[in-house]
């Protein structure tokens, strides 16, 4: 499909070219007349081979180029998956209160889900005891007790249940890393489901040193599957309000992406450049123009059956550590042969800790910016947009707290919500913050402020002097992953369309991270549901011309405890990782 476009791409470049040539009147009288046309004829000729033997993939058409890319993109990435499981598509949701997908969303979206299909139930109404039991359960390293830097560590997991039996099936989730405490230094482990009760972890083996395997299972599959249930079928467990006001008169209502519709009229706040929907449900005595405000409404309670509820225990079946049967560390010894080549693939991790310094693995060579007049320095000049949740509002506050010339500039903005600013003129600094759109569990936003990043992104010029981060995942963790990829793909096309009109803007986008899970707040907030949304962002972003911030590696292999929001230490390897891609070390001519 796309050679023909690229083919007639390359044509009209040509022309272009030809033309503004022809019309350049340095080039005026020193031409036989007819000269451009031959010109044209020959180049167009030229280019035509050129086109018909380097796929446009490789061919930098420029400008056009980022909307081939991403569509080659999702093309490419519509293979079918290795193994295609039963995708949860639930139709009714929404279903006549959002825009109706075009035939290629629907394909991504199918692609997507397929993508992120997990097993289970496999066996519906297995009782407690013959569910997954971590304290029970043990994993093994494989190899001897020595190993070498630049091998890879392999441990078997075997799941019993609490009876003491190994489980028959897989679907636990279970997340692991490797790490030498004393070294300050951890990566994460790739996890294999075999789906038969057994599993395999996969670690890159960076450093000299010993060696610790920490292996963690977060949920049985049990529970698993009682989550799938609920993001199915409770997506307004957390539900949101919005006071309306007129005068003396006020009223607060219900509001949601959907809100069951036969029994009470409803006000549509859809947005309508991007159609993403959003409703609540008309006051009784005010009309729609009177909202004000918006809302986190509250947790719905008793979700779950007394029989689920068995699945999720703090202390037995939430996060519960995984033991070694014998040694749980190995001996890391130099290579033999010269420094260790690590091959950056899809399995690779995207970087590692060392000495509590994270040291990415492909993209970008780390610096530190241990003082604040650094900051400045690769600052100098720039517009930083910070567009997400308070997971990326944590950078704003990083970066202002710890730079003194950043004058915050004070917009009455509620605390925790913003928009927030922040000027160094001296410098020509400008940072700013603004929250996305609905969804969102802030206590309370002004209707006014409550703005997509898609649109937000439209409205930015973009050049080498701007940068973009964005960081949009945890306020949607209990509604379908759907919700979620029609918000990321609008972003998506916002970035796009900003890297076409400026393509030295530079955008970093955050993925989720792990947190803090107890009986309640797994049922919202758990880090399965994360780490779906995680996978999904990933493929979304595939591609595209921005960098990824792997905030769920960085707090999976750093040694502080999961929390929604990582402490400094953590915030600050990301905004160091950030501002390295900003202020770039400057590449040495290699000589060979
Ligand atoms: C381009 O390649 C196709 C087959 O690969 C060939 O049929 C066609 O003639 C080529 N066109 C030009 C302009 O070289
Ligand atoms: C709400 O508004 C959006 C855009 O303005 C529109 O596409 C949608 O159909 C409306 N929803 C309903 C239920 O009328
Ligand atoms: C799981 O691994 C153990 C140890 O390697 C092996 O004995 C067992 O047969 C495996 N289970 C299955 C179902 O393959
Ligand atoms: C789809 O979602 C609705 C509520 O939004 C729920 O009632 C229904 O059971 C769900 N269907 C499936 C197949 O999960
Ligand atoms: C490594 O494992 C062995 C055997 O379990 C244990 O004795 C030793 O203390 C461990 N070493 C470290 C550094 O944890
Ligand atoms: C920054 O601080 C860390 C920890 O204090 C230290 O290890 C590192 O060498 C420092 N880097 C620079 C460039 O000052
Ligand atoms: C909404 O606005 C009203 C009036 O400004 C304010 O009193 C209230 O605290 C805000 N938040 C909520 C949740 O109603």
């Amino acid at each position: 499909m796309i050679f023909p476009n690229g083919l007639a791409l390359c044509v009209v470049m040509v022309f272009c070219c030809a033309v503004k040539w022809h019309r350049d009147p340095a080039m005026e009288g020193h031409m036989p007349r007819f000269a451009p046309i031959f010109i044209l004829l020959a180049l167009s000729g030229f280019i035509l081979l050129i086109c018909n033997i380097t796929s446009l993939e490789k061919w930098n058409c420029q400008a056009m180029s980022t909307f081939y890319q991403i569509q080659s993109s999702i093309h490419s990435a519509f293979k079918t998956p290795e193994t295609l499981l039963p995708v949860d598509l639930n139709h009714t949701y929404c279903a006549g209160l959002g825009r109706e997908p075009t035939a290629e969303e629907a394909r991504e979206m199918l692609y997507l889900l397929n993508s992120i299909s997990w097993p289970g139930p496999l066996v519906p109404g297995l009782p407690l005891r013959l569910s997954s039991d971590p304290a029970q359960s043990y994993f093994v390293i494989r190899g001897p007790a020595e190993q070498q830097v630049g091998g890879q560590l392999v441990v078997d997991v075997l799941m019993l249940n609490f009876m003491g039996q190994p489980k028959k099936h897989g679907g636990d989730f279970l997340v692991a890393r490797l790490h030498s405490p004393e070294l300050g230094a951890g990566v994460a482990g790739r996890v294999h489901d075999h789906r038969n009760g057994n599993y395999t972890v996969l670690f890159p083996l960076l450093w000299v040193g010993v060696v610790q395997v920490e292996l963690t299972m977060v949920h049985p599959s049990e529970a698993v599957v009682v989550l799938k249930r609920l993001r199915q079928e409770q997506p307004d467990r957390v539900y949101f309000k919005s006071l309306f006001r007129s005068g003396f008169l006020s009223e607060t209502t219900v509001c949601n992406l959907c809100l069951p519709h036969k029994e009470q009229p409803l006000c549509n706040y859809s947005d309508p450049q991007t159609g993403e929907p959003w409703y609540c449900y008309k006051p009784k005595m005010l009309s729609c123009d009177t909202r004000i405000n918006h809302s986190k409404g509250g947790y719905k309670k008793n979700l779950l059956t007394k029989y689920e509820t068995q699945f999720f225990q703090s202390g037995v079946n939430i996060k519960v550590p995984i033991h070694s049967s014998g040694m749980d560390n190995v001996t890391v010894l130099p290579a033999r042969k010269g420094p260790p080549k690590i091959r950056s693939n899809k399995f690779a991790p995207a970087g590692y800790y060392y000495q509590d310094t994270w040291r990415p693995l492909s993209g970008v060579v780390m610096r530190q910016f241990n003082d604040s007049s650094a900051i400045t320095q690769c600052l100098k000049g720039k517009i930083i947009y910070m567009f997400g949740d308070s997971t990326v509002r944590q950078w704003f506050e990083y970066l202002n707290a710890f730079v003194p010339e950043l004058k915050e500039f004070n917009l009455h903005s509620p605390k925790n919500v913003g928009p927030y600013m922040a000027v160094d003129t001296g410098h020509n600094i400008l940072l700013s913050y603004r929250c996305h759109g609905p969804p969102i569990r802030f206590t309370s936003v002004s209707s006014s402020e409550m703005q997509y990043v898609a649109n937000e992104l439209d409205r930015i010029r973009g050049g080498s002097d701007t940068v973009v981060l964005v960081g949009v995942w945890s306020h949607f963790s209990t509604f379908p992953v759907e919700v979620y990829i029609r918000r990321l793909r609008h972003i998506r096309r916002a970035v796009v369309r900003l890297l076409n009109r400026e393509p030295a803007t530079l955008v970093i986008i955050r993925t989720a991270n792990l947190q803090k899970l107890d009986p309640e707040s797994s049922l919202f907030n758990s880090d399965w549901f994360s780490q779906q949304q995680d996978a999904v962002l990933r493929t979304m972003f595939r591609g595209i011309n921005v960098r990824m911030l792997d905030a769920w590696e960085m707090t999976l292999a750093h040694h502080h405890p999961h929390l929604l929001h990582p402490p400094l230490t953590i915030i600050k390897n990301m905004v160091d990782l950030i501002l390295s891609h900003i202020c770039p070390v400057r590449k040495k001519k290699k000589r060979s």
